[in-house]
């Protein structure tokens, strides 16, 4: 059975103990800290039930990830080994086909392992769908995925996540792992872009010295 899906919450007011650049290219938080790590806890509860006695292995992938592995760890009360991938794509034309490439591979052999795949957003669900088809035939005893967002609206491949944090409108959102060129992924909470950002020009880099 699926875990249940929270429904995206009322908006609520932008932190203070943010950088002045990140708050001037937010235009609204839409999941604050303390939603996060409730909903986060319930699907760590959640997974310790399931996996209890199956001494799971915990698989993220670089690097929006972090902040969601590390939590959904903390909330998880079996004992579990956790690995990471992370993958890299060969071009857009590559990825609009969904392969990647593999830039770090799994430690730990998964054959005949109870897998828990672990991901911070599904979005069009070819990275997915790619890394789960690699795994498989790796030959586990199961193999889940855990993502803390899903944007169904932009799905290309059919991916369902057994447990599913939240369901995220269409819009660019930044915090809690995910990234606009690199950054935000620091803020704690989620919060939507400012439109007017994603057509402004990188920034060049800071002088050497
Ligand atoms: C994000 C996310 C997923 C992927 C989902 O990674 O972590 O791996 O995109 O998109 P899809 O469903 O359309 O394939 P991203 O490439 O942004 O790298 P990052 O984790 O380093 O931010």
């Amino acid at each position: 059975m699926t875990f249940q899906t929270s429904q995206t919450p009322t908006p609520k007011k932008i932190p203070e103990n943010i950088p002045d650049e990140y708050r001037q290219a937010i235009s609204r938080l839409l999941i604050d800290e303390n939603t996060l790590q409730n909903r986060i806890q319930e699907m760590g509860r959640a997974i310790s039930r399931d996996y209890a006695a199956h001494n799971p292995v915990f698989v993220g992938v670089l690097k929006g990830v972090l902040f969601f592995m590390a939590d959904l760890l903390r909330y998880t009360t079996i004992p579990l080994e956790v690995d990471f991938m992370a993958v890299s794509n060969y071009s857009q034309e590559s990825r609009d086909q969904g392969v990647v490439r593999i830039t770090k591979d799994l430690d730990i052999c998964i054959e005949g392992r109870h897998v828990v795949f672990v991901e911070d957003i599904i979005d069009t669900g070819l990275t997915l769908g790619y890394l789960l088809k690699m795994l498989r035939s790796r030959h586990p005893a199961s193999l889940e995925v855990a993502a803390l967002f899903d944007r169904p609206n932009r799905r290309l491949v059919n991916i369902q996540a057994r447990y599913v944090g939240f369901h995220l409108p269409d819009l660019f959102v930044v915090g809690y792992g995910l990234d606009f060129r690199e950054q935000f992924r620091n803020m704690p909470f989620v919060a939507v872009l400012n439109p007017g950002i994603l057509n402004q020009q990188r920034t060049p880099p800071p002088p050497s010295f």
